[in-house]
């Protein structure tokens, strides 16, 4: 399969550095005309730097693919709505939105001021739903759009002192799943990588044997692929870490089912707790909203 991005038109948000940087090169280079999204600054989300942005476009005019920098912050809206004009107003059409825009303000959940909570929920999750929302018309209207946002195990199976960012980045999941089923009736699929990668952000925590094999140009491969025609699924996570490539997902372990026509007490819940705590014969959860209810009722001699 080729994945070729010839006549897109992609955006990809905080691509000054780190892995955004990597999605904008790799997605030029297979034809995408990219907006470099970047206004620079620390990785708490500090001061700005009007330069990394246009170092990127330079980057990709350098090797002939096509670019443009955008300075804004993905954490206001009317922003975020010029990063979306700035594809449009450039190139004249939306296809790709890559959302990787991110800060870290770190701190036990007891030490962490409510602002650093709210400054991270703004960047990751926010800056996520603007974004998307301010691409989502153009791209539902033309009936063609791949909307990648960047998740993070952190939030997946949580991150000693990082609970603003993994709520943010659960969150970003839970829109996705949402707008995986809206979009798709349009043609515009909504997917998420959760990355690891040597950058700055991660740079302190990442013994240098392993650090070496982390680079950020294994994880956009990936992004590539889903910001593409190649990719028809939605709602994917795929978790992309040193040339390793899987998808992840929830999954539901064996339950057990009580009559609800008869009392159930908490006693009851906390012995079967012993076994269903377990994960035991854990399988996908069921997507339909009452999951295999009824069969269970049906079994029961309920329905
Ligand atoms: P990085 O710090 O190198 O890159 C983040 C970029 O986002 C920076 O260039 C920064 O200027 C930009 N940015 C920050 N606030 C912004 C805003 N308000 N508007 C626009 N741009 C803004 O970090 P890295 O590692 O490249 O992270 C990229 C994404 O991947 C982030 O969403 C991060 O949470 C996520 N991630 C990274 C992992 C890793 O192992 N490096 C692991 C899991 C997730």
């Amino acid at each position: 399969m080729t994945v070729n991005l010839e006549g897109r038109v992609a955006i990809v948000t905080g691509a000054g550095g780190g892995l955004g940087r990597e999605h904008a090169l790799l997605l030029a280079r297979l034809g995408a005309k990219v907006v470099v999204n970047d206004p620079g600054g620390s990785v708490a989300g500090t001061g700005d730097d009007r330069r990394v942005a246009q170092m990127v476009v330079d980057e990709i005019r350098a090797a002939g693919g096509e670019a443009v920098a955008n300075l804004d912050s993905v954490a206001e809206f009317s922003a975020a709505q010029r990063i979306v004009q700035t594809a449009m107003d450039t190139y004249g059409r939306l296809d790709i939105l890559v959302n990787n825009a991110g800060i870290l303000r770190d701190k036990t959940f007891a030490k962490m001021e409510v602002e650093d909570f709210e400054l991270v929920l703004k960047v990751h999750l926010m800056g996520t739903v603007y974004c998307t929302k301010a691409a989502w018309p153009i791209m539902n209207e033309q009936g063609y759009g791949r909307i990648v946002l960047t998740t993070s195990a952190a939030g997946i199976v949580g991150g000693f002192g990082q609970s603003n960012y993994g709520a943010a980045k659960m969150g970003t999941l839970g829109l996705m799943n949402c707008l995986a089923l809206e979009g798709a009736r349009n043609g515009v699929l909504v997917n998420a990588i959760s990355p690891a990668a040597a950058t700055r952000m991660t740079q302190a925590l990442i013994p240098p044997q392993i650090g070496q094999h982390l680079r950020p140009d294994l994880v956009s491969p990936a992004v590539a692929w889903l910001a593409s025609e190649a990719c028809t699924q939605s709602g994917l996570v795929v978790n992309a870490v040193a040339g390793y490539f899987a998808c992840q997902r929830f999954v539901e372990g064996e339950g057990v089912q009580f009559n609800p026509t008869e009392p159930v007490t908490a006693d009851m819940v906390a012995d079967a707790a012993k076994s269903f705590g377990q994960m035991n014969n854990a399988r996908a959860v069921d997507p339909r909203p009452l999951g295999d209810l009824e069969a269970r009722l049906q079994a029961l001699g309920l329905s």
